[in-house]
């Protein structure tokens, strides 16, 4: 099946649900175009997310992934050229990083940032310093007990796993809409990856809305409602998650799975 037959299916499917859920539509992305320097990296990436939806965005490597994340996040590195980025009626694309994180983008990287020196809680507790604040660390360790086991230990020091769950925790703390996750179960065991899992299915359950970067694409499509696969910075399928689970050809041909 080419590019253009899943687009054009795809956008089928879109128009139709977008018909019934227009009020829903919560982050727009619409044909941001993105470059390092002189390198055009994001080539015109559109798609929507309702509130409180999982989406797994998916491709092969240096497809665009982490680079299309940090343009919603406007980390200005790589530098959107045009285009637009809407979050529930604020123009993303009119601001910079800082602006973005106080209007509820939160971008949870692929390397985790847990903040040496620091124990468990103090890495909760700096994330609250400024306003608006999200949740209470209380509330964060309901959804993690083992981040409360560990408040008092050095963040660093955590395994793999817990450290992940410490940044997702950490996101949570501030008052945020959107989560983007890049690779977040990345070097994490079979059973730590199903933990993390249950555990964004409950965020979800709590109204905020996931962006998930994921290799590991199996698992990604099994916690998403829908998916987006990028090829060479574009949007090459846009459609159900469970509907790429079923389809081996396109699993072959976008993600080698
Ligand atoms: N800082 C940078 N400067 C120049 N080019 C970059 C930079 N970061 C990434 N790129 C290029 O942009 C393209 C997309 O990279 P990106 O990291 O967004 O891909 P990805 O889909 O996240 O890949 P991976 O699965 O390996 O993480 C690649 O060709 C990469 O080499
Ligand atoms: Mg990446």
């Amino acid at each position: 099946m080419t590019h253009v037959e899943h687009l054009s299916r795809e956008g089928t499917f879109d128009k139709n649900r977008n018909m019934a859920a227009t009020s829903a539509k919560y982050l727009s992305v619409w044909d941001i175009q993105a470059y390092y320097g002189e390198s055009f990296i994001v080539q015109g990436v559109s798609f929507d997310i309702h509130e409180g939806e999982i989406l797994a965005l998916l491709g092969r490597n240096g497809a665009g992934k982490t680079s299309t994340l940090r343009t919603i996040a406007r980390m200005g590195n790589p530098e959107l050229k045009h285009g637009e980025i809407w979050l529930d009626h604020q123009p993303l694309h009119e601001m910079k990083a800082h602006q973005a994180a106080q209007n509820g983008i939160a971008l949870v990287p692929e390397d985790r940032c847990i903040i040496p020196g620091l124990t468990v809680e103090e890495n909760l507790k700096l994330a609250q310093i400024a306003p608006p604040h999200g949740w209470s660390i209380e509330r964060v360790y309901e959804l993690f007990p083992r981040l409360k086991e560990r408040r008092t230990q050095e963040g660093t020091t955590l395994s793999g796993g817990e450290q992940q769950m410490l940044s997702i925790a950490r996101a949570l703390c501030r008052d945020i809409k959107v989560l983007l996750l890049d690779e977040p179960y990345e070097g994490l065991a079979p059973v730590i990856v199903q933990e993390i899992a249950k555990t964004l299915e409950m965020i979800r359950d709590q109204g905020i809305t996931t962006i998930i970067v994921e290799q590991n694409a199996v698992a990604a499509l099994k916690l998403a409602d829908r998916a987006v696969i990028l090829d060479i910075g574009k949007v090459v399928y846009d459609g159900s998650a469970q509907e790429v689970l079923d389809d081996e050809a396109l699993r072959a041909k976008y993600l080698a799975i």
